[in-house]
Parts: C-alpha cells; structure tokens; sequence
C-alpha cells in the first residue's frame, strides 16, 4: 500500500475576496502535493473556508445579506480562484458545512464531559478585528500585538479550555519533537513567549454574536473560534466517526500556516487533540508573510487586485513559480508586479522557455524531429549528464526540508547548464560537418533529455507549463518511478511548438 501525506492549509476567513497572499499559502501547499504524488504518495490535500465569528455577521450586516449569502459568494470566487490557479486539493471544507457544524459540537460536548471544557466567566482584552482575547502582557502599546487596533474590556459568562493543564505536555513534546514547529526561530518564539511564561485557560465560547456553532447543550453560547477552526482538520475525515478516512489520513503530515497563526497551531491545536487522546500532526510549518512596499496586503488600503488579473496578464505558471520562487520559505518577501515580470523573463522565458524553443528547433532542422542516443559522448558532456541524474536527489532533499525556493534553483541550474552546453557545444558548428551528425545528434538528445527530467519535475511546481514541455517533446508524462528511464527515440514531428513564454515588456 502507498504511503500517506496528509497536508492542509489554514481554512481562510472569506470576510473579503481573496489576495495574493492567501494564494501564496494555497500555491506552496499545492506544489508540496503534487511533489508527493509524484512521488507516489497517496495525496490528501485539503483547504477550506472559516466562516463564522463576529466580523463576518458584521460585513453581512453592512451589506444586507444574511451571513451565509455573504460567505457564498466569497467562496464561489473563491474556488474559481484556486481553479484558475491550477490548485489540486482533495477536499474544501467549509465550517458552515453540517457535517463540520454537528461534529464540532460532539467534540466540544467530549471535551466538557471529561472536565476538558468549563464554564467560567470571562474578564478580558478583545480585538474585535483579529478575533482575538490578549492579556495585558501581549498587548504592544496597549494595543493588539496582532493589528496594532484598539482592544476592548468585556466580562461574558463563557466556556474555558483548560489549556494550562497542557503546559508540561506541550514543553514535553517540544522537547522531544525538535521539528514539530518550523523554522525552528518559530519554536523558541513560542516556547519563550508563550508556552514558558504560563498558559492561561482558553475562551472558546461567546455569546454576545450568533453566527457560529452552538454549543447544543446551552444554546446561548456558540462555539467560539479555535475550536471550530482547527477542528476542521480532523472533521473533514470524520471525526468523531472512526471513519475509514479517518484511520487513513489522520495525523497530518503538515499544517502549513502563516507566521501569525502558528501559536494556535502549535500550541491550542495539540494541546485540543491531546485532550481528545488523538495522535499530533507531524509538522506545524510557519511561513512568512508577502508584504507589498514592505506593508501588509490589504483591502482598505487599496493596494491589491484580484489574483485573476495577475494570472490573466501574465499566466498562471508566472504568478505560482513567482511565489515559489521569489522569497526564502519561512522568510517575508515583498510582492510587486514588476518583480513578478522580472522573476517571469529572466527564469521562465530566457532560461526555460529559450531552451525548450531552441532545442527543439534544433531537433527538427537538423533531423526531422527524430533524435536517438547516438552515444557519440565528449568530456564537455560529463557536467550536464552527472547533474542530469542528480537532479531528483538533490531536489528530493530540499523538498523535505520545505526549501522550496531552493528546489526550484536546483532545477534552473540544470536548465541554465543545458543553456551553456549549447553556448559550448555550438550545434550549428557541428551541423557543418556531414561526418559529425552522430555526435550532433548525442548533444540534442543529452538535451532533450536534461529537459525532460526537469520537466518531470517542475510538473509539481508548474505543471500546465510541464505539460507543455512534455506535449512539445511528444511523449507522456514521467512520474518519479519512470524519472531515469530513458526515452529511446524521440520523435517530434515537423511542426514548431508555440513559445512557453513571450517575454512581458517591463515598463
Ligand atoms: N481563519 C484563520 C485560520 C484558521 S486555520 C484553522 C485565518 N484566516 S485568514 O484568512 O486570516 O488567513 C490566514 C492565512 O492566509 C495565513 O495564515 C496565511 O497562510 C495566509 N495569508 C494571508 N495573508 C498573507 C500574506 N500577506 N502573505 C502570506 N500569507 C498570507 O487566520
């Protein structure tokens, strides 16, 4: 049987339309997926919506709707967005799904029967925006160390998590799983910040809003945030219900998230599923935030347009290697367009598309199209075929370690090697001279195959580009088991396949 991964990411709030940051969490996730699968994984990846709280009631309020429309519409775009972006996912939970909504309400009802969940009365700092109780120690300025707004004082009758009974378990298992959080500069923020100072008991229920989950046993209050949210993650495979899915795919391999949700991820969420006696997901991975001008993306400050348009002008392929490639992973990037059509001209049209062009060009204006391993090698050849069959080890490596903008170097040094080889093979030379056509022939074909290697590859990165490559060399698609076998005769027919990339004037 195939082993499994399990990776989500974080279920987003659909309180306005999406923006490239959320796409540069989905796109990462994405191509995570697809690598496994690639690899022979048998794939859960899922995504989804967070779609209950009091900021949502609000927008619907001010736009006349009832929550639910407004969520709706949302989350039509939504998908069309993360179809648009060639997104895989297995499985798009939305809380307001009923079997969500029904689930989280046996697991909040488990929880208080075993003294996990009480009710107590809540005296604190809330930042209505973020969702979020602080106490006086986190606030920054006196306000919310989050958003930097105003916070305020409310006393509430509420139901706790006995999140501080979790503190030794939590220390323990940071101890003990030294790659739980990553990066690692994540975990000690954690650890000092949060976790050693003293854990405090969790609100998890409100009552003065109603969109949510209501806790059944006392209607007045509905299921406050966290335990609604993250549940997600285990109620999409059926939990409580010991469902085949569930046995399968639970724990999750990797919840990737953005820097400012780690800790509920790293701390709320196991210590939840350590109240639940449930195995703890293997990876919390925190990624930073693309920033525009050094900012925040965001609506009220005007400075994004939808995604589409991106992917519009300039293809899908640009805007996901750009947000795979553009910034260190776990690091915060800036987002521009002009560093998006950069990143598009130097990478994908002059180092990737240049060389497919070329090379096929060359295939057919020398032979017809038709091109075998003529074997014919010279020491010039060694570098480009010894990094050829490197490519996937190396790139394996940097996958695990979740370097993604490092893997994606690795495969563009091949390509830019393959560039060279041409520079130094000069094949236009060597189609002078009738008594050279075999080793003529070797040197396209050493090509062609550096090419597809590559392109078995970036099938995981950008795989409509890949398709390309591998329609324009006439053969099918290789996964990771078939990487090294070779294609003994490629045969490409006479016709020109169209650029990948037109190069995009800057301005
Ligand atoms: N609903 C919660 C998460 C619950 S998970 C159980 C939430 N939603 S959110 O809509 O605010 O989106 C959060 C996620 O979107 C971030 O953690 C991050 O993954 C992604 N991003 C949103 N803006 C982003 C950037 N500007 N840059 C990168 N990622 C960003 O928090």
């Amino acid at each position: 049987m195939n082993k499994k991964y399990y990776i989500t990411t974080p279920i987003y709030y659909p309180s306005a339309e999406f923006h490239i940051g959320h796409c540069y969490t989905t796109i990462i996730a994405d191509a995570i997926a697809r690598y496994k699968r690639l690899a022979g994984y048998d794939v859960f990846f899922q995504t989804g919506t967070d779609e209950h709280g009091l900021k949502i009631e609000t927008k619907a309020e001010e736009a006349n709707v009832t929550p639910k429309e407004y969520v709706d519409k949302i989350i039509l775009n939504a998908k069309d967005l993360w179809a648009s972006l060639d997104i895989s996912y297995d499985y798009f939970i939305r809380t307001t799904d009923e079997h969500h909504y029904t689930r989280v309400q046996k697991i909040f009802k488990t929880l208080y029967d075993k003294g996990d969940i009480y009710k107590g009365e809540y005296k604190g700092l809330y930042c209505v925006p973020c969702e979020s109780f602080w106490t006086e120690s986190q606030l920054i300025d006196g306000k919310c160390p989050d958003c930097g707004r105003e916070v305020n004082f409310v006393t509430e009758e509420a139901y706790f998590f006995r999140l501080s009974k979790y503190q030794k378990k939590l220390e323990e298992l940071y101890e003990s799983e030294p790659e739980f959080i990553l990066p690692v500069s994540r975990k000690n923020e954690m650890l000092n910040n949060f976790i050693k100072p003293g854990l405090e008991d969790l609100c998890v229920s409100r009552t003065s809003f109603k969109w949510g989950i209501p806790v059944d046993f006392d209607e007045k209050h509905v299921i406050y945030v966290w335990i609604d949210a993250l549940t997600n993650y285990i109620t999409s495979l059926g939990y409580p219900d010991e469902t085949p899915e569930f046995k399968k795919y639970w724990p999750a391999d990797l919840h990737l998230v953005g820097k400012e949700i780690v800790r509920f991820h790293t701390i709320i969420w196991p210590a939840i599923l350590m109240a639940l006696d449930l195995p703890l997901p293997h990876q919390v991975f925190g990624h930073g935030w693309l920033v525009i001008d050094g900012g925040k993306i965001s609506k009220s400050l005007g400075n994004y347009k939808d995604p589409r348009e991106y992917i519009n002008t300039y293809g899908v392929d640009a805007v996901r290697y750009f947000a795979l490639r553009e910034v260190p992973f776990g690091s915060d990037g800036n987002f521009s367009e002009s560093a998006l059509i950069t990143r598009t001209n130097a990478d994908l049209c002059n180092i990737l598309g240049n060389l497919v062009s070329r090379t096929i060009q060359m295939a057919i204006k020398y032979f017809g199209g038709v091109i075998e391993d003529k074997k014919c090698y010279e020491a010039l050849d060694e570098d480009l075929l010894e990094a050829t069959k490197d490519l996937k080890n190396k790139v394996d490596k940097k996958m695990d370690e979740l370097k993604i903008n490092e893997a994606l170097d690795i495969i563009f040094d091949l390509l830019r090697k393959c560039n060279k080889y041409i520079d130094d093979t000069t094949p236009w030379s060597i189609a002078k001279d009738e008594s050279k056509l075999d080793r003529l022939e070797t040197v396209l074909y050493n090509l062609m195959e550096a090419i597809r290697v590559s392109a078995t590859l970036l099938q995981a990165f950008i795989p409509s580009t890949a398709n390309k490559i591998f329609a324009g060399l006439k053969i099918e698609n290789n996964n990771f088991d078939n990487i090294y076998h070779k294609t003994p005769k490629y045969v490409l027919g006479d016709e020109k396949p169209a650029n990948l990339f037109e190069r995009i004037k800057e301005n």
